[in-house]
């Protein structure tokens, strides 16, 4: 599915304004995600970080998490939006997260100054492992 650059900017905003929200007191690095389903909804998320600081939650996984939450599964781009000169790429978890739900998602990575880098989540998160997996060896058993 090709994504129209007007939906791209949407995503971008979602992503920024969303940032605003972010708990980040430890870190003081407040991302932003917004997720592109594919109706066309946009369901976001913010870091959430906790004195615990294991139990912190990135900004990724909180909008999947909305997602799905609000039954959207067909996910198709995600933008995340960090306080940064470079655009920030997602972490290991949450590229294992967002590739539950489409191992090609197009994944938008946005800086402060709106600048952005784009890329395939199967180019960050190459042989991933994923449910196709998971059901080709329970057809074994
Ligand atoms: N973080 C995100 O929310 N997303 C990323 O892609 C990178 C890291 C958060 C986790 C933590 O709250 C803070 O940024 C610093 O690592």
């Amino acid at each position: 599915m090709a994504i129209s650059k007007r939906t791209v900017r949407e995503l971008i905003g979602a992503a920024m304004a969303v940032r605003r929200n972010a708990y980040a007191p430890y870190s003081k690095f407040p991302v932003g995600a917004a997720l592109l389903a594919d109706d066309g909804s946009v369901l976001t998320g913010c870091n959430v970080e906790n004195s615990s600081y294991g139990l912190s939650c990135c900004a990724e996984r909180n909008a999947v998490a909305a997602a799905i939450s609000c039954g959207k599964r067909g996910l198709v781009a995600v933008a995340i939006a960090a306080d940064t000169a470079q655009p920030v790429a997602p972490c290991g978890a949450c590229r294992q997260v967002l590739s539950e739900f489409n191992p090609r998602m197009t994944v938008i990575m946005v800086a402060k100054e709106g600048l952005t880098k784009t890329a395939r989540l199967d180019r960050l998160l190459p042989y991933a492992f994923g449910p196709r997996q998971l059901r080709a060896d329970n057809k074994k058993k």
